[in-house]
């Protein structure tokens, strides 16, 4: 089921002035800039601008280091559906009906490890890996046929800051750690359980009263013993999502996700993304095959990611809200990733859209900064080129703890947060990301300025900066992850809130080819 941008920018007029000319000038762009033959573009995700009436919407929980850890008492294992058809009717007076047929019971969603799954002889107690088997299991029940592959879910992913230190639960740079003493750039302020999954509770997806608008939900908070959730005190969560019926068939509407973050006191740093995720393999930050709703993955630097986001409330000065979040994961040989967490290497880049966040990157600091910038016309420019190099478009720059020639001086990335060594390039608005359709200037795109984002994800993100070994050949870099929502470091009280609609990633359709792990996006 591919969506054609041409069919979309004629449906995008449905919405308005305003964004019918940022539609319009999108589908131009589009076909000035298409690749190959000037064929049109498809959609690598299954559900196209979020306007399928039948939605498929997953969540996760993580801790520090994408596990799970422990269970949270009651909740079962981190992983949960929501997903159904909308079946037609006719009633008795010949009017149509609509019905909402799940898929998914509350039954899948209590699973929790050592459970065996309905129909299959599952015995798994193992607690993380358990989570990452119920995910599939949930797959399949949402799993959607389709063309080149199937697909399953959006994923909602939710992930607690908190590091016990003195319990060395997460590994570092991907081998086992060893205890340290708590300081203050990794907060576990209740001590020792502080790692703790949330308290999820879902609103299965139903019709309202008026029979012609679906709505569906999920909440919760991480402070366990919370008596009243709505406490500044305590912290929160919320996504819901709603669509008004058959709103999504002229192109218009479609599915809003509405999201809420805050933190507390006992979990300062927070996390709530809303993801498109691979179909198969591993989707970036996470080493168990997962599932997901990307059934084309797209390959730098053929891809264009669609969304329309609105800022709310920012989150405070720490919300490190990111437009576009890129996940992948690649070796720092160039191979692509296999589960050995010693020398996997997670590569992340995202744009930071919080005015306030500063640019770490500065002349004086180096370290911070990627060696190099490339233009989009390929001219490369080197941090010390202090005359040209665009040192506020970084905030921060971080090299793989496992590089063994990263240019010096160079800060290493943070060894506890992921199962295995990870590399982060962090961007904020500045007019050298003009060229691929990103924000130029702070304050675009956050609160009070809605808009409907074409981003042209895939060559940007060939142009970032990211290590490799001296003398191996380049990566190929496919993005299994793409997400967009808010990190909110460190902060006691701190409140976020965004709308997202419309996400889409596309592809030129003559570049959809396959690889041993699936669809992939790759212009020969
Ligand atoms: C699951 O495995 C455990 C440990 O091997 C065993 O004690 C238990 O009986 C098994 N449960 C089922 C339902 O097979
Ligand atoms: C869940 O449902 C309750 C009761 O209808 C409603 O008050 C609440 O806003 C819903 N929350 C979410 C996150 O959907
Ligand atoms: C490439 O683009 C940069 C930034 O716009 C510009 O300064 C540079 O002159 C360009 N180089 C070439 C070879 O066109």
């Amino acid at each position: 089921m591919a969506v054609r941008v041409a069919d979309a920018a004629a449906a995008a007029s449905l919405l308005g002035l305003l964004l019918l000319v940022s539609f319009c000038s999108a589908a131009q762009s589009i076909t000035t800039h298409g690749s190959g033959g000037g064929g049109g573009y498809v959609s690598a995700v299954g559900d196209p601008g979020m306007r399928r009436d039948g939605l498929r919407v997953a969540w996760e929980a993580w801790n520090f280091c994408n596990e799970v850890g422990r269970e949270a008492p009651g909740m079962g294992s981190p992983r949960g559906a929501d997903c159904f058809e909308l079946e037609n009717g006719v009633d008795e007076n010949g009017q149509r009906t609509y019905k909402v047929v799940h898929r998914v019971t509350d039954a899948d969603n209590n699973l929790r490890a050592g459970d065996p799954f309905p129909g299959a002889p599952a015995n798994i107690t193992d607690i993380d890996l358990y989570a990452p088997a119920k995910e599939l299991y949930l797959g399949n029940l949402c799993q959607v046929a389709d063309s080149p592959a199937p697909w399953q879910f959006w994923m909602v992913m939710l992930k607690n800051g908190n590091l016990d230190t003195t319990a060395a639960i997460c590994p570092e740079n991907g081998r086992p750690a060893r205890p340290f003493p708590q300081t203050s750039r990794f907060p576990c302020p209740g001590g020792a359980g502080c790692m703790n999954q949330p308290l999820v509770f879902h609103n299965r997806t139903a019709l309202d009263a008026t029979g012609r608008r679906l709505r569906g939900g999920l909440f919760g908070t991480y402070d366990l013993d919370a008596a009243d959730l709505g406490s500044k005190d305590v912290s929160y969560y919320s996504v819901t999502w709603e669509k008004d019926l058959g709103s999504g068939d002229a192109g218009a509407g479609g599915w809003v996700f509405h999201h809420k973050l805050r933190t507390s006191p006992k979990y300062p740093w927070l996390m709530l993304y809303l993801r498109s995720d691979a179909t198969t393999g591993f989707s970036g930050g996470y080493h168990y095959d997962t599932r997901g709703m990307t059934k084309i993955v797209p390959e730098s630097p053929h891809f264009k990611v669609r969304v329309t986001l609105e800022v709310k409330q920012g989150g405070g000065p720490n919300s490190q809200f990111y437009l576009m979040d890129m996940g992948s994961c690649w070796k720092n040989d160039g191979r692509p990733c296999d589960g050995d967490v010693t020398t996997d290497v997670t590569r992340y880049s995202e744009m930071i859209i919080n005015p306030e966040t500063p640019s770490w990157c500065t002349p004086r600091r180096i370290d911070q900064c990627p060696p190099w910038h490339t233009f989009r016309n390929g001219t490369r420019v080197h941090r010390t080129d202090a005359a040209r190099f665009p040192y506020s478009a970084y905030h921060v720059y971080c090299s793989p703890g496992n590089a063994r020639a990263a240019e010096q001086p160079t800060t290493y990335c943070d060894a506890y947060s992921n199962p295995q060594p990870q590399e982060i390039l962090q961007l904020v608005p500045h007019p050298v990301w003009g060229e691929f359709g990103y924000p130029t200037a702070k304050g675009q795109g956050w609160i009070g300025d809605p808009r409907a984002w074409e981003l042209d994800v895939g060559a940007m993100s060939q142009a970032l900066y990211f290590y490799q070994d001296p003398g191996t050949p380049p990566a190929k870099k496919r993005w299994s992850s793409l997400d967009v929502g808010t990190e909110i470091y460190v902060s006691n009280h701190a409140e976020a809130e965004w709308t997202l609609s419309g996400f889409d990633i596309l592809v030129p359709e003559d570049c959809v080819g396959s690889s041993g792990g699936g669809p992939i996006s790759r212009c020969l």
